[in-house]
């Protein structure tokens, strides 16, 4: 008998392997998912904004896929875990052991694990520096009537609301009762009932197989306003409407995106605006798409950020990377994705300039770093993911599949594309396995075109192959030539036709500005065209960043209102860190920075305090 289970668990594991689930080792959990794996977590939590915690507890399903080695493994940040127990015969407790905390990690949480055990329910409470969670008192947010408290999961945030196995090799379905205080209302990366009674206990239901950091919960003062389709927005009521307008097109994109890679499979989509703190520009969990209020133009010129959430919906959510290792897979194919996707809505002369805006980007930042943090597959073990963040994984990647697109066609590389998502639907991926894929199902169907080396070098060279695609848009060779020719004295500025300029050609002209220019340059730029009070926040970011780096000091003033409104760290991030180059500038930005302070998000203060350090 004994013989018999033995050989079975070993047929099994290797089923799982082949599968690919749990299939790479991921460096950044504890949890034993060779042996173990939870397949449901039930979650039953209240949301105490008094004392800033969740508080209840999340059972799982247990499947065993391994040798039982009498444990199961969980990660947790922070958590106090009050007691764990087991459904055998009845509910029953158990011993666990808390490790010491590993500042990268975490707490590894061991629970001992009776051979039949079919379900575990651990009962726990968060901290109210919880690293996944912000909790924004009324006066943090802009209603300043009620409290709000957002989730961010991604990378290996989840452990400090939820004890879990906290590996995107891992998938789960999962279920939710959350109690808030009455008057607000909670949304999850789930089936969401916009006409729920406003009761302040909802219920959740994600019927599909997710990975842990795909998690999310929202509470507000959150309404609903359907759009087109399968389309709708959760907001505080004063942006209702501006996001609903702004983002009408989002159903438009979801077509699209459906013609080229294959169904939605989610059902709903749904975008869910975020206090003007939240530290991202959004996040693609599933079902409901957490965004930024700052990409709210009132032109739609920031809009790529809904197609790049929403393309996560194939790649990331339904084929996802194994590990952070790899999040190429899921960041630079969604670029890849996200680039098509507003080629197909709003024309290619849109696509390539924001192309084109991405490959500079990626460019100028390529040589501030590590030469290790410039291949596609990163090892990034011992290492916080947060701490590796950059524009290769986006922009690299991206760059990698259009390189592909080019040698062998759309009309190879399309389907061929569509024929991965479909395949590894819910499954995971790693670099090896999208390589193998590929020379299958690409590669071999048309020999000759591109070699396993090139391929190599993409995904594990650093820096960039000599024959990356370069994006070089019309548009924008002309906006270079004007700022020369009024750089030379050959042209005013009144006669450079900007009247019909897009957002992307002002990020062009300003971000393109050269380095030895004088800031008598930049106070005649504004004279003619006042960007330093310029509404949209893309453009005040690109143009506050020349001012500081020109020593153009006339921006001060927009500096200090702009910087404690955002908390978006891409648009802060790089200003506070130009200002920390000179002892005044680190001054003011000190001086701007203490009573921003507790406005910003718990992984916002921990790169800023990084930067700002006394
Ligand atoms: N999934 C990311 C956000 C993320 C990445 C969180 C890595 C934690 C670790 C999201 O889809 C994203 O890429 N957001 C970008 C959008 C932009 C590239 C269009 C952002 O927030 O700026
Ligand atoms: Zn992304």
């Amino acid at each position: 008998m004994f013989k018999h289970i033995i050989f079975f668990l070993t047929i099994l594991t290797f089923l799982v392997s082949l599968s690919g689930a749990a299939s790479a080792k991921d460096s950044h959990s504890y949890a034993n998912v060779d042996a173990v794996i939870s397949t449901h977590l039930h979650l039953d939590l209240t949301v105490d904004f008094d004392r800033k915690v969740l508080t209840g507890f999340a059972e799982y399903d247990i499947g065993r896929v391994g040798p039982n080695d009498g444990f199961f493994i969980l990660d947790t940040r922070d958590l106090d875990i009050h007691k764990v127990d087991v459904l055998d015969h009845g509910w029953q407790p158990t011993s666990f052991e808390l490790a010491a905390a590993d500042a990268t990690l975490g707490s590894k949480l061991t629970i001992t694990l009776p051979v039949k055990a079919k379900k575990i329910r651990i009962y726990y409470t968060t901290r109210p520096e919880a690293s996944g969670l912000q909790w924004l008192t009324p006066a943090q947010t802009a209603s300043k009537k009620y409290p709000f408290l957002f989730t961010q999961s991604e990378a290996i945030h989840t452990r400090s609301w939820v004890p879990i196995q906290d590996t995107p090799a891992l998938r789960l379905t999962y279920t939710a009762h959350i109690r808030t205080p009455e008057n607000l209302f909670a949304v999850m990366s789930a089936e969401n009932d916009p006409d729920a009674p406003r009761d302040g206990d909802y219920n959740f239901t994600m019927v599909h197989k997710i990975p842990p950091y795909l998690l999310a919960l929202g509470v507000g003062d959150i309404h609903f306003k359907a759009m087109a389709g399968n389309t709708g927005i959760y907001a505080e009521q004063y942006i209702l409407d501006a996001a609903a307008a702004e983002f009408a097109d989002t159903y438009k994109m979801v077509k699209v995106t459906e013609k080229l890679y294959g169904p939605y499979r989610w059902g709903r989509y749904d975008i869910l605006m975020m206090p003007p703190s939240y530290p991202m520009g959004g996040m693609e969990n599933p079902m409901l798409s957490f965004i930024t209020p700052t990409v709210i133009a009132g032109d739609k010129s920031l809009v790529d950020l809904i197609a790049h959430e929403l393309a996560h919906s194939w790649s990331g959510n339904l084929v996802t990377n194994a590990s952070w290792d790899d999040v190429w897979l899921n960041e630079g194919m969604t670029s890849y994705v996200e680039n098509r996707i507003m080629e197909e809505v709003y024309g290619s002369a849109r696509a390539m300039m924001e192309k084109t805006l991405s490959a500079e980007g990626l460019q100028r930042e390529m040589e501030t770093l590590d030469l290790r943090d410039t291949s596609l597959h990163v090892d990034l073990q011992g290492r916080d993911p947060d701490g590796a963040f950059s524009n290769v994984p986006y922009v690299k990647g991206q760059l990698f599949l259009v390189y592909l697109e080019e040698k062998y066609g759309r009309a190879a590389f399309d389907p061929f594309l569509k024929g991965y998502f479909t395949t590894h639907a819910f499954q995971n991926m790693t670099s090896e396995k999208f390589i193998a894929y590929l020379k299958e199902n690409l590669m071999d169907k048309h020999p000759g075109v591109v070699s396993m080396d090139k391929i190599k070098e993409w995904i594990y060279g650093t820096g960039m192959p000599d024959d990356t695609p370069n994006a070089t848009s019309g548009i924008f060779a002309k906006v270079r030539a004007q700022q020369a020719a009024w750089l030379e004295g050959k042209m005013t500025l009144e006669q450079i036709p900007t009247m019909g300029w897009t957002v992307h050609q002002w990020l062009h002209f300003i971000t393109n500005l050269p380095k030895d220019m004088t800031s008598d340059r930049m106070a005649e730029l504004d004279r003619a065209f006042d960007l330093v009070n310029s509404r949209n926040n893309e453009i005040a970011h690109a143009w506050l960043l020349q001012g500081l780096r020109h020593g153009y000091s006339a921006i001060t003033p927009r500096l200090r209102s702009y910087l404690p409104s955002i908390g978006r760290l891409k648009l802060i991030k790089p200003l506070y860190k130009q200002m920390a180059e000179t002892p005044e500038g680190l001054k003011l930005a000190r001086e701007i920075y203490a009573p921003a302070r507790p406005g910003y998000h718990p992984s916002a203060q921990k790169a800023l305090d990084k930067i700002l350090g006394e």
